[in-house]
């Protein structure tokens, strides 16, 4: 009975050791691929922004799969790109739009829709947020509709900030505000990453002095919002400029007019 139970006891190690090996080496298999493999199968998809030129600053426009973080003064053309995005989003695709300002007006949609040619269609699913809980409470409600939705491929959310900034002001409130944008971010990123979906947060700016010798402009929420996303552009006086980014920064003119946000040609 004691060999017995000790082969027995020592069968199972030895059968759990390797059984669990397997699952190691499974799940490592599942995991990671080689960076070869990686590009041949990578099949990044990019949506128009309406402006050729922004695109070709972007590598071919708003990159599924990544957050790009919009930011600028108000009135630089952040809503109007996102507008823009939406009309422009290939016709068998959705697009769900976070408004936090109230500035989402559907018939600034359908003029750019008219303008450009396109048919008014109901691929807009719109939720306005007026204040944090509610963003909070739509973007899980949105990210989890994605995770099921394969048709929906761009998150908007204009502006990611506005209510942190109002609700979640001063000194004593900053490590709060932090650690919710930073949780929100996250999934956001993961939802975006999982699902292919192009995700777009605008963002307010503030100045900052560097070294208590220069001021520049920056981006609010500081690395909560930078840190989750791929690409980031600067609009103000119609000029945008990627300032984080794969490529250099650059920066182009854009005009805003009855087609929304476009080239200055097409002014
Ligand atoms: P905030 O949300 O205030 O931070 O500003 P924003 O950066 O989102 O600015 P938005 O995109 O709303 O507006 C940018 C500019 O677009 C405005 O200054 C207007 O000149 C222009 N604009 C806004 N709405 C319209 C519209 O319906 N038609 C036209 N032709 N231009 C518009
Ligand atoms: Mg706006």
């Amino acid at each position: 009975m004691v060999s017995h139970d000790f082969v027995t006891s020592h069968r199972k190690t030895y059968d759990s050791h390797y059984s669990r090996k397997s699952i190691e080496h499974d799940s490592f298999n599942n995991a990671f691929r080689t960076a070869a493999t990686e590009l041949r199968i990578q099949n990044v998809v990019r949506f128009p922004t309406g402006c050729k030129s922004l695109d070709n600053l972007l590598d071919g426009g708003i990159e599924a799969g990544v957050i790009t973080q919009v930011y600028g003064p108000p009135g630089s053309g952040k809503t109007q790109l996102c507008n823009t995005l939406c009309v422009l989003l290939p016709s068998n695709y959705n697009a769900i739009y976070i408004d936090t300002e109230g500035s989402f007006r559907p018939e600034r949609i359908k003029e750019i829709a008219r303008t450009r040619g396109f048919e008014f269609l109901q691929r807009i699913l719109v939720a306005k947020a007026l204040d944090v809980k509610e963003l909070e409470s739509r973007i899980e409600v949105a990210c989890s509709k994605i995770d099921l939705d394969s048709k929906i491929k761009l998150l908007i959310v204009d502006s990611i900030i506005y209510h942190y900034r109002a609700e979640c002001a001063g000194r004593s409130k900053l490590p709060e505000k932090i650690q919710r944008l930073n949780k929100y971010m996250h999934l956001l990123l993961k939802t975006a990453s999982s699902n292919a979906v192009a995700l777009v947060v605008t963002n307010h700016q503030t100045q900052s002095s560097v070294d208590g010798a220069h001021n520049r402009v920056v981006p609010l929420g500081g690395n909560a919002v930078s840190y989750a996303s791929k690409y980031r552009v600067h609009l103000d006086y119609r000029r945008a400029r990627l300032d984080l980014g794969p490529c250099p920064p650059h920066d182009i003119s854009f005009a805003i007019n009855e087609r929304g946000f476009t080239d200055v040609a097409d002014d």
